[in-house]
């Protein structure tokens, strides 16, 4: 019988996460009379020993903030943990025999664990060591499969929206061309439904390898038909055809370890190039992680955080509520961790932007 449980927040934080904290706690002690413990910046509060009495009083009011209250960390991995010899040179240890060993010590029946697909492989191989772990999927990608939407993707886009709307203004008045790189990863969910959202005129995704050429060409005929200024959505992964990612920097300690980042320079560069005309790039960056979570996100995590107690309560470890349409499901944590779910090339959507003059590049 479940009667003590914790909740931890891993990976880079997004918005939603204190609504899904917010609906686990008060549905774990007003629905199921459970106590929850709160562990502190991800799995690393169960390596350290850091975490705190969640009650009722501590989630009031928490809904709209973003972050995380309990802090996150993308760098602990329990399995592949940073440590630091004396002269602050990196080295990994496994550390997982001190997560069970916490576990076990703080007298848990079962670990609620808010991730994308590094906290998921994770709690996949803690599974394994006998913890019992239900997860609740979270990232601004909107990248992990098995999942219609994860919350975080729709506010990400609403900052991606407002940010284009702001641009349009000013690449008008300039007769500009403005190419905004956003986040996303590996996948162009956020560039597809930001850009579609804020109007871009070209937008470049990961999974459609563009041509600079025609993309220089595509806004040389904008100008001739009279259209003084372009906006250019430029996902951080992607790339021209026969040509890598952009790489920003390589982060050792973290489960991937690629930080993408400054394609929007080379696409803004190769425009001017081509076209004559002015280009200049904005990267929103940490923005879109940022800021108070939409309705339409704290109602999916309060969906989330209510139904990953549910499977707790259920002894449905090793799953995680996923959306379909907009049911709520539960799905396996091990489907999800192995495919990545990125834009289909034939997706609906994809398909009505360009027929509504949408350049993806291609
Ligand atoms: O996965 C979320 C995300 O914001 C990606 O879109 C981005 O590539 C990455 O995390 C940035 O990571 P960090 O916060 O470590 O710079």
């Amino acid at each position: 019988m479940v009667k003590r449980i914790g909740v931890l927040s891993g990976g880079g934080d997004c918005p939603g996460i204190n609504a899904v904290i917010h609906a686990v706690v008060k549905r774990a002690i007003l629905h199921y009379g459970l106590e929850v413990i709160g562990i502190l910046d991800g799995f690393e509060g169960l390596v350290e020993g850091k975490w705190r009495d969640l009650h009722y009083n501590d989630v009031s009011g928490i809904m709209p903030l973003g972050g995380t209250i309990l802090g996150a960390s993308n760098r602990a991995n329990p399995f592949h943990y940073p440590r630091y010899d004396e002269q602050g040179k990196v080295y990994f240890q496994d550390m997982s025999a001190k997560v069970v060993e916490n576990y076990r010590r703080l007298n848990l029946d079962a670990l609620i664990a808010i991730g994308g697909d590094g906290t998921f492989s994770v709690a996949e191989k803690l599974l394994a060591q006998g913890l019992q772990i239900v997860g609740v999927p979270k990232t601004i990608d909107n990248d992990l499969s098995s999942t219609d939407m994860t919350f975080g993707f729709d506010s990400a886009v609403k900052i991606v929206t407002e940010a284009i709307d702001a641009l349009h203004t000013t690449a008008q008045s300039h007769h500009r061309v403005m190419v905004i790189e956003v986040m996303g990863r590996y996948a162009g969910w956020i560039a597809l439904y930001g850009g579609i959202a804020g109007g871009g005129d070209v937008i470049l995704i990961p999974e459609i390898p563009f041509h600079l050429d025609k993309v220089a060409e595509f806004i040389l005929r904008r100008r001739q038909a009279g259209k003084r200024f372009s906006i250019v959505v430029v996902a951080e992964g992607a790339h021209p055809v026969g040509q890598e990612m952009v790489v920003q920097k390589i982060v050792a300690e973290s489960h991937d370890q690629i930080r993408l980042g400054g394609i929007g320079y080379v696409v803004a560069q190769g425009i001017e190039e081509r076209t004559g005309l002015e280009a200049r790039t904005v990267i929103l960056g940490h923005l879109q992680r940022g800021g108070s979570p939409t309705a339409f996100d704290r109602i999916l995590a309060t969906r989330f955080g209510a139904k990953a107690v549910d499977l707790v309560v259920e002894g449905k470890f090793g799953y995680f509520p996923a959306l379909r349409g907009n049911e709520l499901v539960s799905t396996s944590i091990t489907e999800a961790v192995h495919s990545l779910k990125t834009v289909p090339l034939h997706s609906p959507l994809l398909d009505i932007a360009r027929s509504l003059g949408t350049y993806f590049g291609d």
